[in-house]
């Protein structure tokens, strides 16, 4: 099969198209042809150096998300049969033309929904739903705030805290981004470069949950603007991972700070996870409340050029690469 690989650590240009034998499902596993495969930052600081996968997943093939058909199932899959349309959770090896993954990792295709479309689902749903809606105990009625609203993390956000009957604030980089989250469900999207989220969101009068990615000088300025009880969920550190903050507003208004990285959590966490998602995520997607957020599609040989836009923020949404 052909695969993109990390040749070795450095920019775009390091992806390299390459031939490569086709994995084999084990007992719980099945092997999916590849039609359309999802691009996360998490590629990008991969390729770079910064984050190594998890021991036990092949640390030269990127690609956390897929969708496409299954061409092989082990002896122990039940759910899942030759022919099926899929997308599928990964660790890793996504930027190929086939995929292993255990079988309670994948979720239907929804109906209506391209490959393409579909691949941008697993990441971003499930680190949504498990950072969000479980770590964070986001509650209909309360107020939400996600940063990079107009990431593919950002637009997920949005639209599935407001699904759930919060009221959502965002902040995003352009005017023009904040027209998108705002297009995507949010009350109030925060230009950062032109206004200071945290005095503009004051004098609304704060949030309950924070899903941040942002880390940095951010994490002082998420607790000024969280209510009492607050929660802030944090999920990347692009400011940095050291941050100062004053304890006493952790203490005084009862806040929780969490997080959490999805990648590296084991089998069952996963298989738990896209369960509750197919249930409580799928119906959204049947009803019209949750739609794709595709901005731009590469061929799978492009990879590179895919990276590149994704380093220069320009995308609103999901950058995918296709696999014919
Ligand atoms: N912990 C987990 O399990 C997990 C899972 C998936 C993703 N993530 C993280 O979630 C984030 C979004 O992922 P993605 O794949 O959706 O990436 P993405 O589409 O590339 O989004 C990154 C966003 O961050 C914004 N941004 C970049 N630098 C910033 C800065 N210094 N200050 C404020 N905003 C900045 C960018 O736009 P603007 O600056 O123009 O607004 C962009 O919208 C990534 O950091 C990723 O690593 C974490």
């Amino acid at each position: 099969m052909k695969a993109v690989k990390i040749s070795q650590h450095g920019p775009p240009e390091v992806l390299v198209i390459e031939d490569c034998p086709a994995p084999t499902p084990g007992p719980a596993d099945v092997l999916i042809r590849v039609r359309a495969a999802g691009l996360n930052r998490a590629d990008v600081l991969q390729r770079q150096g910064h984050y190594p996968p998890p021991a036990g997943v092949a640390a030269d093939i990127p690609g956390l998300e897929v969708a496409g058909v299954i061409a092989a199932c082990g002896d122990a899959v039940q759910r899942w049969k030759v022919g099926d349309e899929v997308c599928a959770l990964l660790a890793g090896g996504g930027y190929a033309e086939r995929v292993v993954v255990d079988a309670g990792h994948c979720l239907p295709l929804p109906q209506g929904w391209s490959f393409t479309d579909a691949a941008s689902l697993p990441e971003a749903v499930c680190t949504v739903w498990s950072n969000v809606f479980h770590r964070g105990r986001l509650q209909p009625g309360e107020r939400f705030l996600v940063h990079g609203g107009s990431s593919g993390i950002g637009l997920t956000a949005i639209q599935l805290a407001k699904a759930r009957d919060a009221q959502v604030f965002a902040t995003a980089g352009s005017a023009e981004k904040c027209r998108e989250c705002e297009a995507a469900g949010a009350t109030r999207a925060i230009n950062y470069r032109a206004e200071d989220f945290a005095a503009v969101l004051t004098s609304l009068g704060g949030v309950d949950v924070i899903l941040d990615m942002v880390g940095g000088d951010y994490v002082a300025r998420n607790l000024e603007v969280l209510r009492p009880d607050g929660r802030l969920v944090l999920i990347a550190a692009m400011k940095g991972a050291e941050s100062t903050f004053n304890v006493l507003q952790v203490m005084t208004r009862r806040l929780t700070i969490t997080g959490s990285t999805l990648r590296s959590r084991d089998g069952k966490f996963k298989r738990d996870l896209a369960a509750d998602v197919e249930r409580e995520v799928w119906p959204l997607i049947a009803t019209g409340e949750f739609s794709p957020q595709v901005y731009r599609v590469f061929p799978l040989a492009e990879a590179a050029a895919a990276h590149r836009l994704m380093e220069s923020s320009q995308h609103i949404g999901k950058i995918i690469l296709s696999v014919d």
